[in-house]
């Protein structure tokens, strides 16, 4: 049994490092869980997925600048860290890695991490510098935290790809869980920019994971062509007034190429903008 109130808000990396050394030393198993604060549940499903497979669970909480592109919401991004230490700390986390930009990216930094070809499809595209700044963070957390495992959420399919992929090219010896995704009930895919929604906005953006799910009963009633569940999806998608869609693509989990026919390892991606706030979704249709 864990015993609560005994999470440690660690800021520095030596800190850090010195930390988790003692632990690892005494044969202590690390999970860690990168994230960018403002917690829901999805979040939170991710601590217990290292809980069962750990003995330390370090949290990451950085809202990470080099992802952001100069017209992104990096100033606006929901924080709260109260909130979040006190919901980590109830979860079962014992260390939260609270570090500020000077310490992750102490000047100059001129050295990035990037997964070629997946990087550029999908949100890549329209967020030309995202990945890059999401593998050189996951990598540097990784070299800072050396852990046994790490989880990432299957709500960002095409992120989870790519560290696991990172993982493999640069011989990380880190064990990858990927979570399902956790929603509201309504269908919608727990985000921390769901807040930005309006009103008007949040009821309508459970048309997205409809839309997917009207997608995969399409397709295990036979439909194989990824034309039609293009359309079919677009067209369930835009009756709702105020959805712009980014993309709609069906992909290859192993090199997120596009694909004509639906076949196993075939998944759906989509980015819907309602407003201001883009949000994404996505679902496999096998197992
Ligand atoms: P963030 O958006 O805070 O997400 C942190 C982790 O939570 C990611 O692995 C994400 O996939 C997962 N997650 C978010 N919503 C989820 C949901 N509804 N269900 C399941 N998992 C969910 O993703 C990032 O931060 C950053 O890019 C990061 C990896 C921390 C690098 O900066």
């Amino acid at each position: 049994m864990k015993v609560i109130n005994t999470m440690q808000v660690i800021k520095k990396v030596d800190e850090l490092r010195a930390t988790l050394g003692k632990y690892r030393k005494a044969g202590k198993r690390i999970g860690l869980v990168p994230t960018m604060g403002y917690f829901h549940e999805g979040h939170l499903s991710l601590i217990d997925a290292v809980l069962e497979k750990t003995d330390i669970v370090v949290v990451s909480l950085f809202v990470n600048p080099t992802q952001f592109g100069p017209s992104e919401d990096l100033e606006n991004y929901p924080r709260d860290f109260e909130r979040d230490e006190r919901l980590a700390r109830e979860r079962g986390a014992d260390i939260i890695f609270y570090p500020d930009v000077k310490e992750m990216y102490p000047e100059p930094f001129f050295t990035y991490v990037v997964t070629d070809q997946l990087s550029k499809v999908l949100c890549g595209k329209s967020r030309p510098v995202h990945f890059r700044g999401v593998t050189t963070i996951v990598a540097k957390l990784f070299n800072i935290v050396q852990p046994d495992v790490a989880v990432f959420g299957r709500k960002d399919a095409q992120q989870a790809i790519i560290i696991q992929r990172m993982v493999k090219d640069l011989n990380f010896p880190i064990e990858i869980i990927v979570a399902p995704i956790v929603r509201e009930p309504d269908g919608l895919a727990m985000s921390s920019r769901n807040v930005y929604l309006s009103e008007k906005e949040r009821k309508q953006a459970p048309v997205i994971h409809a839309a997917l799910q009207k997608a995969f009963e399409t397709v295990q009633n036979g439909e194989t062509s990824a034309e039609k569940i293009k359309r079919l999806i677009r067209q369930k998608i835009e009756s709702a007034g105020l959805a712009r869609i980014d993309y709609i693509e069906l992909i290859r989990e192993r090199d997120l190429q596009p694909v004509d026919r639906i076949e196993p390892g075939t998944f759906v991606a989509v980015a819907v903008w309602f407003g201001k706030t883009r949000l994404i979704d996505n679902l496999a249709f096998f197992n």
